[in-house]
């Protein structure tokens, strides 16, 4: 039998594993909730491709996960979101719409205005300057310095979130903007809170790390309170995955994101 009302599931997408810390935090904030989760594992990764592509692949996505008469989408992937939110806004019928980028934006402009703040992302989540706009409309003063850092995302799914070569890595691509002297970094990117002990040996204590996929849980908690749409606990809330290529790395690789085992894992048919 499916859910009805309030205890609909919340759609949340993303292009592959990544999107898994998205729904972590939410299994920590919002028990009640189901969830419907999405990776498009046969086409990511989305972060090199260009604008159209990501447009036409976030458009199926969302009438798929509408067809599973979700309550509220949330857009796990920074690339989705910087790219081609309005494309899911017109098509999502009214429900809520919750993104990553919006979320880091408030988190990073939370601590008062005028800040210096750094955004790493995919080179496509930087290129669209995304971020930036975001921040800005909260905040005309802050000052940001974007990075692209595509080489994190294939070390996180590698594993090495501890090893030598990633480090490396993380000093050589945050030196221009650690000379700004930020005060804050927003992690762009759904892979990149796995990095977070290391990156906070790289950038010091002084630098506040932001974590999307936790301030996108705080803002969903909060919407669907607004919108009278939080789970009423009358029924137990439950995990589908949905992916779109064979999904034995998905489950492999997906444990590691969300910290716990992952149950079925279903492949689309579209
Ligand atoms: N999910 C993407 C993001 O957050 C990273 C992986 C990809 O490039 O598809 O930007």
């Amino acid at each position: 039998m499916s859910a009805s009302g309030n205890n609909r599931p919340i759609g949340v997408f993303d292009s592959g594993v990544g999107g898994l810390t998205v729904v972590r935090a939410l299994m920590e904030r919002l028990p009640l909730e189901s969830i419907v989760y999405f990776g498009d594992t046969a086409r990511v990764p989305y972060g090199i491709k260009s604008v159209a592509t990501i447009e036409n692949f976030t458009a199926q996505i969302v009438d798929y996960l509408l067809r599973q008469e979700v309550k509220m989408l949330i857009v796990a992937c920074n690339t989705m979101a910087a790219v081609a939110l309005k494309t899911v806004t017109a098509r999502a019928r009214g429900i809520p719409v919750i993104d990553v980028i919006e979320a880091g934006a408030r988190a990073a402009t939370a601590n008062g205005p005028g800040g210096r703040i750094g955004v790493i992302g995919t080179p496509t989540t930087i290129n669209s300057n995304a971020y930036a706009r975001r921040i800005h409309a909260l905040d005309s003063g802050a000052r940001v310095y974007s990075q692209a850092c595509p080489l994190f995302v294939p070390l996180v799914e590698e594993g090495w979130l501890d090893h030598p070569v990633t480090r490396l890595t993380a000093q050589e691509y945050l030196r221009p903007v650690l000379a700004e002297e930020v005060g804050s970094l927003v992690l762009g990117c759904t892979h990149y809170p796995l990095l977070k002990p290391l990156l906070r040996d790289v950038v010091g204590e002084r630098v506040r790390l932001i974590d999307s996929a936790l301030t996108a849980a705080d803002l969903a908690a909060t919407r669907l309170r607004e919108a009278g749409l939080s789970a009423t606990g009358a029924e137990v809330a439950t995990y589908r995955y949905i992916v779109t290529d064979v999904p034995l790395r998905f489950q492999t690789i997906g444990e590691r994101f969300l910290g716990r085992s992952l149950g079925g894992v279903d492949r689309v048919d579209w």
